[in-house]
């Protein structure tokens, strides 16, 4: 557990707090984003985490450890740090870059090697570029390496500065749902620090919006932010369109099934529900269940599917090319599982909000 308790700095000169009573927790395992416009403490707030940056008041808590009575040294091992680009160290070898931390604690060289191994594998790394130096990788290689030395020794914490800020979106979109997988795996503590509020809401079990001033205007999970932001701060720098922000976070398999009216092939009825849109359709479905059409006063009409890990935001998007305004949710094998109209879509969106007022 990362505890912050009422952090407070202002550096010599400057007229504004770099962080201002800043209090919050982090959780062991959590995934938490910090962002906010620039300056207004994201990256000073990461560093008093690592010790890099000392507060003028206040504590930093690590695992219950106040940091400012302890070793540093012992500190930073359970830390693995991701700065802001560009970070690697020039003149040594990615090799050379990745070990650097092992090689501080005096590891010796074959489990040096072996762990190398293991962490081109798990960042999904060539192997021929171990020889190469940072400027002959590009930016997408650089970060993957950059993560593979933050997490060389395998410490709990991972902390880490705008780690694909430099890096076009298409890469950025890949390596975003490659550190989820990742996560989903190691169950790090992480704190990543964002100016992007898309990726703050796609990598954080929960958010840290910054103002300036180095205030924390919300810390919260992405759904109850965008449902219930805290103030016109927030609204304004989460942007347009929350509702449509929400459903991107949300998937077709976290939605209760609806069935609706089902006939086999021979015209038979068979165990079905209720049809959505106040349609009379029913969908016929071959000997395996895999769905074949919809039959309407004897017409029929092609299906469109949703799979389950389809992003709800997809599937509005998808339903507003559909004239009938239905999809057939199917399993990965192709066979019916249930079937979504935009009603679904709101009763998720009202479902979410209606959850947290109970808290
Ligand atoms: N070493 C420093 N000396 C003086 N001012 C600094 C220093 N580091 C940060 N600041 C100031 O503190 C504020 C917060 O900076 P920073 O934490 O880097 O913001 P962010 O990461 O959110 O962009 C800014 O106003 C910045 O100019
Ligand atoms: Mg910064």
């Amino acid at each position: 557990m990362i505890r912050l308790e009422n952090i407070n700095k202002t550096y010599p000169g400057n007229a504004q707090h770099a962080i201002n009573s800043l209090s919050m927790t982090i959780n062991d395992g959590e995934f938490c984003t910090f962002v906010g416009p620039s300056g207004c403490g994201k990256t000073t707030t990461l560093r008093m985490i690592n010790r890099l940056d000392i507060p003028d008041s206040g504590e930093v808590y690590i695992q219950g450890q106040a940091l400012s009575s302890a070793d540093i040294i012992q500190v930073r091992r359970k830390i693995g740090f991701v700065m802001q680009s560009p970070a690697l160290f020039p003149h040594r070898s990615v090799a050379e870059n990745i070990a650097t931390v092992p090689r501080l604690l005096g590891w010796d060289k074959k489990t040096i090697a072996r762990r190398i191994d293991e962490l081109v594998a798990l960042m999904s790394l060539d192997p021929l570029v171990l020889k190469r130096y940072p400027h002959q990788l590009s930016g997408g290689q650089q970060s993957r390496v950059s993560i593979a030395r933050a997490l060389a020794a395998d410490p709990p914490v991972l902390l880490m500065d705008e780690p694909f800020a430099a890096i076009d979106p298409v890469v950025r979109e890949k390596l975003q749902s490659e550190l989820l997988q990742l996560q989903a795996r190691l169950h790090k503590t992480i704190i990543l620090v964002t100016h992007d509020i898309n990726e703050a809401i796609r990598l954080g079990d929960r958010i840290a919006i910054f103002q300036e001033g180095g205030r924390l205007a919300q810390f919260d999970t992405p759904d109850n932010i965008l449902s219930f932001p805290a103030s016109d701060f927030v609204r304004d720098f989460i942007g347009p369109e929350p509702n449509l922000k929400r459903l991107g976070m949300m998937r077709v398999g976290d939605l209760p099934r609806h069935d609706v009216p089902l006939l086999a092939l021979d015209g038979q009825s068979l165990a079905g529900g209720h049809p959505l849109l106040g349609q009379q359709r029913a969908l016929v479905l071959d000997a395996n269940n895999r769905p074949l059409h919809w039959l309407e006063k004897g017409q029929q009409t092609p299906v469109h599917f949703a799979d389950e890990h389809q992003s709800l935001r997809n599937v509005y998007s998808e339903l507003l090319n559909v004239p009938q305004g239905v999809l057939v949710r199917i399993t990965p094998e192709g066979s019916y599982a249930g079937a979504i109209d935009s009603s679904l879509l709101s009763n998720a969106l009202n479902r979410h909000q209606e959850l947290h007022r109970d808290d």
